[in-house]
Formats: structure tokens, C-alpha cells, sequence
């Protein structure tokens, strides 16, 4: 019985750890592309058919419900793989819609019409497919008005974390961050619109100073996973957990190990 977890690479790993905690009866299947990635610098149609094809191995891997623990596919291709239809007795859900309930104060599945929140300006960290998606002002005009996104499409982060070059990562971050402040002097929240970025939360926080309140996905969307789980409790599949990569088992086991600190064997997908 497992649920399915995707990323292009190791940030869904952030995602993951947060629902083994918050569900330890429950078993995943983490999936990293890692030959494809970094996905936030590919068009949309090519990131739309890599994520159905992780989706569809997943799927045919006994997982009922598949978690797109990556927002530049949530962003690129879950609404196009929702609206063609997927087969009888499976869901793929994505990561926005937790982080955006938790910007504007909202219970779970919420759908009533968009109001002022506490919140007025915030800065969105995410990949360049993402930032250019518009995916994540779409779903937030949707429950909020009057809030002012910046975005800040963060190049080179994700290959700096898949490579295991964090003092590039951190690098990056600094200058990623100098740049969204050039834009917004004074952003009250930031959000780490990507998987990866909860793993240098440190470096944003830090850059962005302690009255910025950074959001990140991990913790939000496993708790509302959890609600999920209870009240559809047939799509906990019926395939065996484990980790799976696209990429050279070996080298992602490694850096997943460093990480989580605990350790971690993928296996070929
Ligand atoms: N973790 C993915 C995300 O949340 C990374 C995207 C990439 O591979 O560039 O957007």
C-alpha cells in the first residue's frame, strides 16, 4: 500500500520526509526523474510528458494517488493530465494549493470567494517555469485580493543541489534574494515555491532577515495529505513503498542519504 511521491529530483524528498512523519503507517514511492532534471528550465510540453510518464510508472506501480511533489510540474502539467482524464481509481494532485491555503488563512477546501488577507506583499522563490507559468497568482486571485506577488525565478539552485554543491547553492540564494529586494524592499512572507529550496531554507532565511516569514511546502502539504487519506481511504494503493530514479542509483542514494540524514537506497525506475 503506497502513495506515490514525484519529483524531477531530490526536492520532493523535502515533501516526503514532512508525510513519512506526519504518517508513519503509511508507505511511499518516491520517484526522482533525475535524468531529466532540472525541469524549470524546459518548455512546458516537455515537462508535461516527463511528468506523465513518471505518473503513468507510478500508477502502474500499484499507487492509486500520486503527489506531483514538484511545482514546476504542478505548475506545467497537472491541470493538462487532470482535464484529459486519468484512469479509473487514480488522482494526481499537486503542492500549490496547501501553501497558497496557508498564505491566506484558509481551512482546507475553503471555496468561498476571494477576500483581503493579513499578508500584502510576498515574494515567490521558484524555478523559471514556474515563475513564468503564472500558476501560483492564478490560484492565489482565487482566495486572496490585494496581495502583491514578486517573483524571483531562482536559475542554477536546483542543479546546485542535485550536483551536492551547496556552497553554489547558498551563493545563489544570497543573489537570488538581493534581486527580489531590488523589486521589493520589504516583502512580509516568502515562499519557497520549489521542493528543493526547503533544503537551503536556512540561506533564505538568513537572507531575507528574521521578520520575513518563509513558507515552505513540506510540513503543509503532508498535513493536508493526511486529510486527504482520511476521507478517501482507498488511495493508499496497493504497490510497496521504496525510491526509484531515472538517474545513477548510487550517486542519487548518496546525496538523498546526505540530506535526510538517514539512509536511503533507489533503486533503477
Ligand atoms: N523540485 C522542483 C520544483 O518544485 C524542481 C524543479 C526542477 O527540476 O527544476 O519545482
Amino acid at each position: 500500500m503506497a502513495v506515490g511521491i514525484f519529483d524531477s529530483g531530490l526536492g520532493g524528498l523535502t515533501v516526503l520526509n514532512a508525510a513519512q512523519k506526519h504518517l508513519p503507517d503509511v508507505d511511499f514511492l518516491y520517484y526522482a526523474d533525475s535524468a531529466h532534471a532540472p525541469y524549470g528550465v524546459r518548455d512546458a510540453e516537455d515537462i508535461y510528458q516527463l511528468t506523465r510518464k513518471a505518473v503513468n510508472e507510478l500508477w502502474s506501480r500499484g499507487c492509486a494517488l500520486v503527489i506531483l511533489a514538484c511545482n514546476t510540474a504542478s505548475a506545467a502539467a497537472l491541470r493538462r493530465m487532470q482535464e484529459e482524464g486519468v484512469p479509473e481509481g487514480k488522482r494526481v494532485l499537486g503542492v500549490f494549493v496547501p501553501l497558497i491555503e496557508a498564505l491566506t488563512e484558509r481551512q482546507w477546501g475553503d471555496n468561498s470567494p476571494p477576500r483581503e488577507v493579513a499578508v500584502k506583499h510576498v515574494a515567490l522563490f521558484a524555478t523559471p517555469a514556474t515563475v513564468s507559468s503564472r500558476a501560483f497568482q492564478r490560484e492565489l486571485a482565487f482566495r486572496a485580493i490585494g496581495v502583491d506577488v514578486e517573483a524571483q525565478a531562482c536559475g542554477g539552485v536546483v542543479d546546485a543541489i542535485e550536483d551536492g554543491d551547496m556552497i553554489l547553492a547558498e551563493a545563489l540564494v544570497r543573489s537570488h534574494v538581493d534581486a527580489l529586494k531590488r523589486k521589493m524592499p520589504e516583502p512580509q512572507a516568502a515562499i519557497l515555491g520549489c521542493t528543493h529550496y526547503p533544503l537551503m531554507a536556512e540561506s533564505f532565511q538568513k537572507a531575507l532577515g528574521d521578520d520575513v516569514q518563509v513558507f515552505s511546502q513540506g510540513d503543509l502539504v503532508a498535513a493536508s495529505l493526511g486529510d486527504y487519506l482520511q476521507r478517501h481511504p482507498g488511495m493508499m494503493g496497493t504497490g510497496e513503498g521504496g525510491f526509484l530514479t531515472t538517474g545513477k542509483p548510487d550517486v542519487v542514494s548518496d546525496r538523498a542519504t546526505q540530506f535526510l540524514r538517514r539512509q536511503i537506497r533507489f533503486q533503477a525506475a
